[in-house]
């Protein structure tokens, strides 16, 4: 594995607007056309039997596509027909690798389908299909160096926040392990896990190993989910998805089928008064409003010494006042919108909740055309206050006291939640004791804590955050095969 590969194209940002503008998916943006890919998809009378879903563009409301959503006889198809790889681990590492190549020259496509239809911005894309690329050129790294035998069907389903990296991640891990796919991507952005498939069977998949059921989640993911062909599930997406699918798989899934889910996150950060300013807020301001927030890894609630609390939260508020937000195609934009327009009036409701008690810091001010939620601060006394993840660009702050340092960490840890946590301080000692007292999946330390690098930062969470191995990690692999120690029962 080399991640030096990544860069190795050299991109040039004239050639991408140019295929945002004409060639996004070899379809003028507003025709693109979406339905499942099935194995056995000859006698054309799918169509009827299914529903059909706007593809909408977050930063503008329009219609960028429409989706035919696979139906449960769609997914009774797919199981049908879905056969573990059965190539040679060589083989399956090197269409992998292939796969990742083709992903590297279509570029273009990628980033104007991950602006168009996910809302990320420029610099977002690019870092996603970095991490799709690093996924399939790690995981067919690491199954050459432990081949162990395949499980059989697993079931990948992805959210919407990262889909293209999260999707191809999933997959991947699972194709190069041997096993056939029935791949989930979430409602809202199908094109782009289409986009992936076809790369991936034009590498070299075959058609039974790998099968597209874009649906919704309660139909299609419940019949992918409890059936007692599927021999594993791999799931990323909200705690309380996790535990919907967790029961079906106990009511349909053979016992011990490994459930492989990476959830949601309450993480926090602690600044101490020896951090160095500068360097926490650029943290600070990338932890929780890079993405619009819309990150499980993003800083939901921030605790400042209360010694240092009254002008580091002035150059917090400067700081956010230079973010840009806007059309994320645009290259100085640096927060695109919220997902759907439902989940922006949510998050605003939140906000205008905390205003209304008072409790409103700052705000920014956001478009007025799209599903855009402007920055905010919000004070608090402790995480407890949060309840839940509010899944935007909203940051909590509280403040402490230097002696109630362990009660901060005690309220961090009864969460329950324990994905990423960040320390910025600069008495090793401090982060040391900090670090192993903080019960979180990943904790980075005078850093931001968004962004784990395939390969050198292995990414999950403990708790409600997830039920681990590590995804881009040297452990992730075992769970798809039969090597790994069957689950405990419930
Ligand atoms: P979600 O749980 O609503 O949906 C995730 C996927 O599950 C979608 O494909 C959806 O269609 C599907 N789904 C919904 N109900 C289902 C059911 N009953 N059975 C089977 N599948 C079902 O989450 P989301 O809104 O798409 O994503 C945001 C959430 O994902 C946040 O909570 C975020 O923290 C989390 N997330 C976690 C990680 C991580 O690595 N820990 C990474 C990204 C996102
Ligand atoms: N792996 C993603 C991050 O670290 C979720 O931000």
């Amino acid at each position: 594995f080399q991640p030096e590969r990544r860069n190795s194209r050299g991109w040039d940002l004239q050639d991408v607007t140019t295929l945002a503008q004409i060639d996004a998916d070899r379809a003028p943006l507003g025709k693109l056309t979406v339905a499942p890919i099935l194995a056995d998809d000859q006698t054309g009378d799918r169509a009827e039997t299914r529903t059909s879903h706007d593809n909408l563009n977050p930063a503008t409301g329009a219609k960028i596509g429409t989706t035919q959503m696979a139906s449960t006889r769609d997914a009774e198809r797919a199981l049908a027909a879905a056969r573990p790889w059965d190539a040679p681990v060589a083989t399956r590492a090197e269409v992998l690798n292939r796969a990742a190549d083709l992903y590297e020259a279509h570029y273009g496509e990628a980033f104007a389908l991950l602006a168009t239809e996910a809302g990320k911005t420029l610099a977002d894309a690019v870092a996603e299909l970095r991490e799709a690329v690093d996924f399939l050129r790690y995981y067919a790294a690491r199954a050459a160096q432990e081949d162990a035998p395949a499980r059989g069907i697993f079931t990948c389903i992805s959210p919407w926040n990262f889909p293209l990296a999260i999707f191809t991640g999933q997959i991947a891990a699972a194709l190069a392990t041997g096993n056939a796919v029935l791949a989930k991507p979430a409602e809202t952005t199908p094109a782009i896990a289409a986009w992936a498939v076809r790369h991936l069977l034009a590498a070299g998949v075959p058609a039974t190993a790998l099968q597209l059921l874009p649906g919704e989640g309660r139909v299609i993911g419940t019949a992918l989910t409890s059936d007692p062909r599927v021999a594993g599930v791999a799931f990323t997406g909200s705690t309380a998805t996790a535990r919907r699918i967790q029961a079906a798989m106990a009511k349909g899934c053979a016992p011990g089928t490994p459930l492989i889910a990476e959830t949601g996150g309450l993480n926090a950060m602690i600044v101490d008064s020896t951090a160095l300013p500068e360097q926490a807020i650029r943290d600070i301001v990338a932890s929780a409003f890079q993405s619009a927030g819309q990150r499980c890894s993003a800083l939901r609630c921030l605790y400042v010494q209360e010694d240092i609390a009254k002008p580091f939260l002035r150059l917090l508020t400067g700081a956010m006042d230079e973010l840009a937000l806007g059309n994320p195609w645009d290259i100085a934009t640096d927060v695109g919108p919220i997902i759907t327009a439902q989940a922006a009036n949510e998050i605003t409701a939140h906000v205008e909740a905390a205003a209304a008690e008072g409790r409103l810091i700052h705000r920014l001010t956001a478009p007025q055309d799209g599903s855009f939620v402007a920055p905010a601060l919000i004070r608090v006394a402790g995480i407890g206050d949060l309840g839940r993840e509010v899944f935007g660009p909203v940051l909590h702050v509280a403040t402490y006291r230097a002696a109630d340092l362990d009660r901060v960490i005690a309220d961090v840890n009864a969460t329950g939640y324990g994905l990423t946590f960040g320390l910025h301080s600069r008495i090793d000692d401090r982060v040391q004791q900090v670090a192993e007292a903080v019960h979180a999946g990943n904790i980075y330390a005078n850093r931001n804590q968004i962004g784990a690098i395939v390969g050198s930062q292995p990414f999950g969470g403990e708790g409600l955050s997830g039920t681990g191995p590590k995804a881009g990690g040297p452990t992730y692999l075992a769970r798809f095969t039969r090597r790994a120690a069957p689950e405990p029962q419930a």
